[in-house]
C-alpha cells in the first residue's frame, strides 16, 4: 500500500512589535491568517501557522524606558497581551514565537556567524537619517516635509561604525526571482510596484548593527554591536519551525507570508537576500494586504482612535468581528473601519441571513416527528470548487460572499416552497435538503466563524466535518434547537 504524505501548508503573520498593545490592524492580519490556516486544515492538509512578537531594538528599548521597566519584563507583559488577545479572537496558531526566546536568539547568532563566514558582512561607517518608528534608515526622497511619512516625526541623524550586509549583491537575483514568480508577490499591483522599484533603484548594502542600542542580540564576532532588529526578526520565520534543526525542512519554504503593505518592500528584498546568503530557500509567496483607516483617519494613539479588538469582541462577539473584517474589505485593498458598518453587517447578514436560517430550519425540523429523508435539490446551487478557488487565490471576501449566496438561497428555498405548509414526503424532502444545507454551511463557515459553527453543530447534533464532507448525503444528526445565534444590535 502506498501512503501519500499529507500536503503541508506553512503560513506566517508578521511578528508584532511589543512597544504597544494589540490593535485592530494586528488583529486583521492575524484573523485573516487564521481563516486561511483553518481552511487548509479543513482540506486535510498538515498546516503550521506561526505568529508571535518582535521584541528587540531601539523602539522597544525606548518604550520600556518610558514605562520605567526593564526591557525583558516589559516585553513579557506585552507579549502576554498579544497571546491573550489571540486566545479571545480564537486564533489557532501552532506556535507563538518571541524573538527573546532562547532557541531563536541562539539560531540568530548561528545565522549571523554564517553570514560573516560566507563574506556577506563588512565593517563600515553609517551616516544617515534613522526613523525609530520604522526601525530603519530613510533616504531624503522618502521624507515629506523633512518627516517620516508614516510616523510623522523627523528622523534622527546617526553616524556610527556599523557592520553592513551586502544586499546589493542580490539585486539581480531577486528581480529575476520575483519576475519569474519564484517568489510570488501578490496582489499583482504590489508585485509590479516591487519590480518597478528594483528596475529603477539599485539595492544598497544595509547596516545591520548598532553600537548604541543595547537591547538586541550581540554580534558574535563583535559584542560591542547589537544586531539590526529586522535581520533578527525575519529569522523568526525559520527558527519558529525549528531551524537550524533539520525538522524545519518539513515546512520550509513558507507557502505564505501574510503581511501588511507597509512591510512588503523589506520582505521582498532583505528577507530573501538574507535567506540566500545563509543558504536557505526563498519563500514561495508573500501577500501584502491593505491598510485600513478609522472613519477615514489614520489610526493613531495621538488621535485617540485606536480600536481594541478585544473590547470590540466583548461588545459584539468574536465571530461578528471576524466576519466583519473579512467580509467588509476586499483582501489586498485599503479599507475604512467604522462601528456603523460592523453593526450593518451583524444585523443584515449574521442575524437576518445565517441566524434566521438556522432558527427557521430547526424550528421546522423539531416540529416534524417522522424520519427525515429526501433527494438532494439544494446541491445544484452550491459550488464548493468556486469557494475553494477563491480561498486558494486569497480572495477571502469573495469566498465568504459565495458561502453567503448559498445561505441566502437556502432561505429563499424555505420561502419559495413555503415549507411550513408542506406535509408528509414533501415536508420530509424539504427538511432533508435544509438540514443537509445547514450541516454543509456549518463546515464552510468554520474557518471564518469557528464558534458559530460549533453552536450549529451542537444544535444539529453532528460532529465537525471536513471539506470533503460538503456533499449532500444521508442526514444523521439529532436535532436540538438552541438559542438564536446572533443578537440584533439596536443602534442608539
Ligand atoms: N515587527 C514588524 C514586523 C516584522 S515581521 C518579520 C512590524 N510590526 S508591527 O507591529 O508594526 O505590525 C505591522 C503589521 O500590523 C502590518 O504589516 C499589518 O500586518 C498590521 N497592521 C498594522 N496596522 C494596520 C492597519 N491600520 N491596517 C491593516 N493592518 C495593519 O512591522
Amino acid at each position: 500500500m502506498i501512503v501519500l504524505a499529507r500536503k503541508k501548508f506553512y503560513i506566517t503573520t508578521p511578528i508584532y512589535y511589543v512597544n504597544d498593545v494589540p490593535h485592530i490592524g494586528h488583529a486583521y492580519t492575524t484573523i485573516a491568517a487564521d481563516v486561511i490556516a483553518r481552511w487548509h486544515r479543513l482540506k486535510g492538509e498538515d498546516v503550521f501557522f506561526l505568529t508571535g512578537t518582535d521584541e528587540h531594538g531601539e523602539k522597544i528599548q525606548q518604550a520600556a524606558e518610558k514605562a520605567g521597566k526593564e526591557p525583558k519584563k516589559f516585553c513579557d507583559e506585552i507579549a502576554k497581551k498579544f497571546k491573550d488577545a489571540w486566545k479571545i479572537l480564537n486564533i489557532s496558531y501552532n506556535h507563538f514565537i518571541r524573538t527573546t526566546d532562547k532557541y531563536h536568539v541562539k539560531a540568530v547568532i548561528n545565522a549571523l556567524q554564517t553570514l560573516y563566514k560566507n563574506g556577506y558582512i563588512y565593517k563600515g561607517k553609517y551616516q544617515g537619517l534613522y526613523c525609530v518608528g520604522c526601525e530603519k534608515y530613510l533616504t531624503e526622497s522618502e521624507l515629506i516635509d523633512g518627516k517620516c511619512p508614516l510616523h510623522l516625526k523627523e528622523p534622527q541623524f546617526l553616524s556610527e561604525d556599523s557592520y553592513f550586509f551586502t544586499l546589493s549583491k542580490f539585486h539581480t537575483v531577486l528581480l529575476n526571482k520575483i519576475e519569474k514568480d519564484e517568489i510570488v508577490i501578490k496582489p499583482e499591483a504590489r508585485k509590479n510596484e516591487i519590480i518597478s522599484f528594483l528596475q529603477n533603484n539599485k539595492l544598497e548594502d544595509i547596516s545591520i548593527s548598532r553600537s548604541k542600542v543595547k537591547w538586541g542580540i550581540k554580534l558574535p564576532w563583535d559584542e560591542s554591536h547589537t544586531c539590526y532588529v529586522w535581520i533578527d526578526a525575519f529569522l523568526n520565520y525559520v527558527t519558529g519551525i525549528g531551524w537550524p534543526n533539520k525538522k524545519f525542512e518539513r515546512y520550509w519554504p513558507a507557502d505564505l507570508h501574510l503581511i501588511g503593505k507597509d512591510i512588503l518592500r523589506v520582505h521582498a528584498t532583505i528577507w530573501p537576500a538574507e535567506l540566500l546568503a545563509v543558504g536557505l530557500k526563498v519563500p514561495k509567496q508573500i501577500f501584502a494586504h491593505g491598510y485600513f483607516t478609522i472613519k477615514g483617519q489614520k489610526m493613531s494613539k495621538s488621535l485617540g482612535n485606536v480600536v481594541d479588538p478585544v473590547e470590540l469582541s466583548k461588545k459584539y462577539s468574536v465571530d461578528a468581528v471576524r466576519y466583519f473584517l473579512i467580509r467588509e474589505f476586499p483582501f489586498g485593498e485599503d479599507g475604512d473601519f467604522s462601528e456603523e458598518a460592523l453593526i450593518n453587517r451583524i444585523n443584515g447578514e449574521l442575524v437576518a441571513d445565517l441566524g434566521n436560517l438556522i432558527y427557521r430550519v430547526l424550528t421546522l425540523a423539531e416540529r416534524y416527528k417522522g424520519r427525515i429523508k429526501g433527494k438532494p435539490e439544494l446541491d445544484k446551487i452550491l459550488d464548493i470548487s468556486l469557494i475553494d478557488k477563491h480561498m486558494e487565490n486569497l480572495e477571502l471576501q469573495d469566498a465568504l460572499g459565495a458561502i453567503w449566496e448559498f445561505v441566502r438561497n437556502t432561505n429563499k428555498y424555505i420561502n419559495e416552497k413555503q415549507v411550513w405548509k408542506l406535509e408528509g414526503e414533501e415536508l420530509s424532502n424539504a427538511l432533508y435538503n435544509l438540514l443537509e444545507a445547514c450541516r454543509i454551511i456549518s463546515i464552510l463557515i468554520s474557518p471564518f466563524l469557528p464558534e458559530t459553527s460549533e453552536k450549529i453543530n451542537k444544535q444539529l447534533g453532528i460532529k465537525a466535518g471536513k471539506l470533503k464532507d460538503c456533499k449532500f448525503r444521508k442526514f444523521t444528526g439529532r436535532i436540538k434547537k438552541g438559542e438564536y445565534l446572533f443578537k440584533k444590535v439596536v443602534k442608539m
